[in-house]
């Protein structure tokens, strides 16, 4: 399934189920929007709607976001996944659906072979939310559930931490736990005793849902959104990844033409050995 096909079957199936499909705001935030230098996520252009600032044309949202992750530059290239430009597809809540809902749609569209992504079911692992002192808040006992509700085993729901499973768009801002999807790539990529969340390669994190309900404020307090949103993120490029059945982003439909490029000009061949193969997704990532 070519990178086109992905973006679109996510696009279409929120369409149907009631969002407004919205296209790509600037790479440059907006005036509003101080605390980034470039848009880091999907939900970055919806903020306002978020905060209750605005009303947006729809309580639900779809889009594919334009992102920039200069936090990821250094891991470019050294792993199968990390890119700094990369395109995110998302569905978003402003205060209509929650948890459940957002959790049932990921799984269909994960798993239906019609008009998704045709994954297995038993591959599929999730992480939760497990709490945090600091943040004042348990384990997201409430998402365990509906993951439970939906037939996913306990084996396969991981309770991390809040540096993996609570999202914030930087230092203050709109935020809230987040449950991600993962997907076993089998022993190719690592041995069974893997876990998602651990930095390995074989648990690939594809799908990121955050319950967005509250905004983090520059001295720690945490208090609740006018509304409880949903703000998802998929990686349009590690889907392509997964589609392919291509190890790594750097061999998909999108990043093969650059990585060959590369070769052309430089003579060097893809593969040939890990300064070479690192060298050439450097400059496929930043090319782009
Ligand atoms: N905003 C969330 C993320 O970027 C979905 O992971």
């Amino acid at each position: 399934m070519r990178a086109g096909e992905v973006r679109e079957r996510f696009l279409s199936f929120f369409e149907r189920s009631g969002h407004l499909r919205v296209p790509s705001a600037s790479l440059v935030p907006s005036v509003y929007d101080p605390s980034v230098l470039l848009t880091t996520a999907g939900m970055q252009p919806f903020k306002p709607y978020f905060r209750g600032d605005e009303e947006p044309p729809s309580r639900r949202l779809t889009s594919c976001q334009r992102s920039f992750r200069t936090t990821d530059i250094e891991n470019v290239g050294l792993t199968l996944r990390h890119l700094t430009f990369f395109e995110m597809l998302g569905n978003f809540s402003v205060g209509d659906y929650f948890k459940a809902q957002a959790v049932e749609w990921a799984l269909d569209l994960s798993t239906s072979k019609e008009y998704g992504y045709g994954f297995d079911f038993e591959s599929i692992w999730i992480t939760v939310f497990g709490g945090d002192d600091e943040l004042g808040l348990g384990p997201d006992e409430e998402a365990i559930g509906y993951w439970r509700a939906v037939g996913v085993p306990d084996e396969r729901i991981v309770l991390l931490g809040r540096d993996d499973n609570f999202w914030q768009s930087g230092p203050t801002g709109p935020c809230g736990p987040c449950s991600e999807l993962y997907l076993d790539r089998g022993p190719d990529f690592g041995p069974e005793s893997d876990r998602p969340g651990d930095d390995t390669e074989r648990h690939l994190e594809y799908w990121n849902l955050v319950f967005m309900q509250y905004e983090l404020q520059a001295d720690g307090a945490l208090p609740e959104l006018p509304t409880k949103n949903i703000d998802t993120g998929l990686g349009v490029e590690r889907m392509a990844s997964l589609t392919q059945g291509v190890p790594s982003v750097y061999e998909t439909d999108l990043f093969g033409p650059l990585v060959g490029l590369g070769e052309e000009l430089s003579g060097r061949k893809y593969g040939d050995d890990d300064a070479t193969t690192r060298a050439l997704r450097i400059i496929a990532d930043h090319g782009r």
